[in-house]
């Protein structure tokens, strides 16, 4: 166990769970934010919030190979670690946990997490075994670390959704706390792969959280969904967007499409730019209910 600037630095699964066990023996709560680095304003976000109702922060940085489909950015996710040291080192961080692969992973890993309907829809469709990678690597993060609390940004909605559900599915008892997203000043959701945007694209990028607040408003004065929902893919194929994965109301636990709004729901949408697909999503309240 290495230590930097008063943060702890775990390499092993064995290492954290001593830390852990140490602390809450001595009655503390421990808390987990689960990153892959490249630590932005959103993450720092997420630490700040979870240390509100923790004793103990660990955050754990892994680029996890498994979410990734063989022709996405692996290899090119940017891994700036000790900028990512730096940052935390200002924030109420106890912990960093920074496994290798081959911890991770080791040669006769033979077990997955399947999360259903749940992680086959919507992104699942576009990234077919991103979530078994996602719920996999979760499962293994909060079985190391045995933390009370975790905690993932809304950014990723369906992610959330997912390891709500299998938290719950597979009885892991670790409280999950959600964060609301960061935005730029413009609106754009942060996100460690706006670094891959050049100067036009950026500035076509808020466009996709300009068209969900509009189609938001329209949905609270009546407007039929599956034909704001066509809407918005003009509107944003009209901003400079090369095409529009999905852009769809739905039910905020089940992801499956409603077709009214009569209760609170999720608008989620997924376009792409410059070969960058760019997430983002709004809760829609219904005006006067919900
Ligand atoms: O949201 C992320 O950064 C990743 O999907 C997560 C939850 C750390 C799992 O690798």
């Amino acid at each position: 166990m290495d230590e930097a600037k008063g943060l702890q630095q775990f390499r092993t699964p064995g290492e954290m769970r001593m830390a852990v066990r140490a602390w809450q023996a001595a009655g503390l709560r421990v808390g987990l934010v689960p990153t892959m680095g490249a630590l932005h304003a959103g993450h720092l976000s997420l630490v700040e919030r979870i240390a509100e109702v923790v004793d103990r922060v660990i955050v754990s940085i892994f680029v996890n190979p498994t979410q990734f489909g063989p022709d996405e950015d692996f290899a090119a996710y940017p891994r700036p670690i000790a900028r990512d040291l730096a940052a935390l080192a200002d924030q109420p961080a106890d912990a960093v946990y920074l496994p290798d692969a081959a911890t991770m992973y080791p040669e006769d890993f033979s077990t997955s997490v399947q999360v259903g309907t749940l992680g086959k829809i919507l992104e699942g469709k576009f990234r077919p075994g991103h979530f078994e990678g996602v719920a996999t690597v979760v499962t293994k993060l909060l079985g190391a670390s045995r933390a009370d609390v975790a905690i993932f940004g809304e950014k990723d909605y369906q992610q959330l959704v997912v390891i709500r559900r299998l938290v719950r599915d597979l009885d892991l008892g670790t409280e999950i706390l959600a964060a609301p997203i960061v935005r730029e000043p413009d609106g754009l959701a942060l996100s460690s792969r706006n670094a891959y945007l050049d100067a036009q694209a950026r500035a076509v990028a808020p466009a996709l959280y300009r068209t969900l607040c509009a189609l938001k408003k329209a949905a609270q004065s009546g407007g039929e969904l599956r034909a704001l929902e066509r809407e918005g893919v003009r509107r944003l194929r009209e901003a400079g967007f090369e095409a529009v994965d999905y852009c769809t109301f739905r039910d905020p636990e089940t992801l499956q499409e409603i077709s009214r709004l009569d209760r609170p729901a999720r608008l989620l949408a997924v376009a792409r730019l410059a070969g960058t697909r760019l997430l983002d999503n709004l809760e829609v309240v219904p005006i006067g209910g919900g």
